[in-house]
C-alpha cells in the first residue's frame, strides 16, 4: 500500500553518492525532502539537481536535509554530477541514492508502472523531525518540479505545528494567516490578543504569528 501524510517514513539503507546511509540515523531529529528523478543524465533532471544544490542552505535554514534518488548505480551518479556542476552552475551538495535494485523506490511507490515500468516519477516526500510523512508529490517524468513551492510548504508546515493557524492560497513567509476552525474566538482572543479581521465566522485573518 502506497505511503499517506502522517505516516512513518520507512526506514532503509542504501548506497549514495556520499557512502552508505541508515535513513531513520541520516534524518537525525530534522527535517528532511526525499525526492526520485527518473534516469541520470537526461535534461530535466540536470536542471532540477543544479535547483536543489543552489536551494540547500535555504533547506538546511529550515532543518532541513535534502536526499535524491534514481534506480541508477552511484557511479554514473557521481559521473553526472560533473555535468551537472557544468551546466547548472551548482555541483552537487547532497547525497543521491543509488537503487539500482528499487528496493527504495518499491518502499516509497515511486515507479508508477502505467506511467514507466522501470524509472521512478518525480516524486516528494517531506518528512518531520519525527519522522512522519507531512507531504507527498508525484509529478510525471516531462515536468521539472518547483523546490521553492517545497520550501514554502515546509515554511507552512512548520509555522501550522506550532501555532492555532493555517496559511491560505499561495502564503509565503510574512503574510498574514487564518485562525484554525476549531478554535473559538474566546480561545483565539488569548492567542491572539491584538485582534483579527473576521470575513466569516469560519473565516479569521491574522498576521502571522512570530
Ligand atoms: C528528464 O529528466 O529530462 C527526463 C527523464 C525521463 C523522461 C523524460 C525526461
Amino acid at each position: 500500500m502506497s505511503l499517506r501524510l502522517g505516516d512513518t517514513a520507512p526506514d532503509f539503507t542504501a548506497e549514495t553518492t556520499e557512502g552508505p546511509i541508515s535513513f531513520h540515523d541520516w534524518i537525525g531529529d530534522g527535517w528532511a525532502v526525499l525526492f526520485s528523478h527518473p534516469k541520470d543524465f537526461t535534461p530535466v533532471c540536470t536542471t532540477e539537481l543544479g535547483e536543489v544544490a543552489r536551494l540547500k542552505p535555504e533547506f538546511a535554514k529550515r532543518g532541513c536535509q535534502v536526499i535524491g534518488l534514481s534506480v541508477d548505480p552511484a557511479d554514473s551518479h557521481k559521473q553526472w554530477a560533473g555535468d551537472i556542476a557544468e551546466t547548472q552552475g551548482h555541483a552537487l551538495n547532497f547525497p543521491l541514492i543509488a537503487d539500482a535494485d528499487r528496493k527504495v523506490s518499491d518502499l516509497y511507490d515511486m515507479i508508477h508502472p502505467n506511467a514507466n515500468d522501470t524509472l521512478t516519477v518525480r516524486s516528494v516526500f517531506v518528512i518531520d523531525g519525527n519522522k512522519k510523512v507531512r507531504l507527498i508529490l508525484t509529478y510525471p517524468a516531462s515536468t521539472g518540479r518547483n523546490f521553492e513551492e517545497i520550501l514554502r510548504a515546509i515554511d507552512s508546515l512548520q509555522l501550522t505545528d506550532n501555532h492555532k493557524v493555517a496559511t491560505p492560497v499561495n502564503w509565503k513567509h510574512g503574510d498574514d494567516v487564518i485562525i484554525v476552525p476549531a478554535l473559538s474566538d474566546d480561545e483565539a482572543k488569548q492567542r491572539f490578543p491584538d485582534g483579527w479581521k473576521t470575513l466569516k465566522p469560519y473565516l479569521r485573518v491574522v498576521p502571522q504569528p512570530k
